[in-house]
């Protein structure tokens, strides 16, 4: 490739990054999924491209609890990490935009939903079991992993949380492919989605 036309593309490519940054107007992209879904990794990378600040809910939960998730399940119980949850995620999305990666929970609660519809678009990372279950396997930070057999637990969360997740405004099929080129998913179905061109699905004709 000749030199003008690789300039000319990376051109075309910072254009479209420009475009997707302003339709986003004073919005927040909130990524949504269960528990290894990349949301943290992908999440990082796309606020990178977009010259975003990056916010992981579980990190601020962490830090304003001075404790780790793990430690605030086993000595609070897990309905008073929702309540500090519920309460980061409103928090967050009242800032400026950022790129936020919520907890796998997080989705599930009406008022939570409500909040990110209004201040936020959201797409769900959604990710087979397989996927998932390599992923989770690698860390043990997770306490509703440790209440039973992971495969078990997961399976039943995906029957759970799906139909709900399915509510997001985009939907992203995260695979077992390096991160970027989920982001680069990511990228081109917000840039659909943001100019009203497509049904929200990303995943159609793939
Ligand atoms: C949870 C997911 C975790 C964390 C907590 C509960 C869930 O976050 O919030 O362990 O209910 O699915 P990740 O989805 O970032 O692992």
């Amino acid at each position: 490739m000749s030199l003008r036309l690789a300039e000319r593309k990376k051109e075309l490519k910072q254009e479209r990054l420009a475009r997707v940054r302003e339709a986003l107007g004073s919005r927040c992209i909130v990524l949504i999924g269960l528990m290894g879904a990349g949301k943290t990794a992908v999440g990082r990378r796309l606020a990178n491209r977009l010259g975003l600040a990056f916010v992981d809910t579980d990190s601020e939960i962490e830090l304003a609890a001075g404790q780790t998730v793990s430690e605030i399940f086993a000595e609070h119980g897990e309905p008073y990490f929702r309540q500090g949850e519920a309460k980061v995620v409103a928090r967050l999305l009242q800032g400026d935009p950022k790129v936020l990666a919520t907890g796998g929970g997080a989705y599930m609660d009406a008022g939570t939903r409500a909040t990110i519809k209004a201040n936020g678009v959201s797409i769900w990372l959604k990710a087979e079991l397989p996927v998932l279950l390599h992923r989770v396997r690698r860390r043990d930070n997770r306490p509703l992993l440790t209440a039973g057999d992971p495969e078990t637990v997961i399976r039943n969360l995906m029957q759970e949380r799906y139909p709900v997740y399915a509510e997001a405004d985009i939907t992203v099929e995260s695979r077992d492919v390096p991160h970027e080129v989920i982001v680069y998913d990511v990228l081109e179905a917000l840039a659909r989605w943001l100019g009203g061109e497509t049904t929200p699905d990303a995943t159609g004709g793939r």
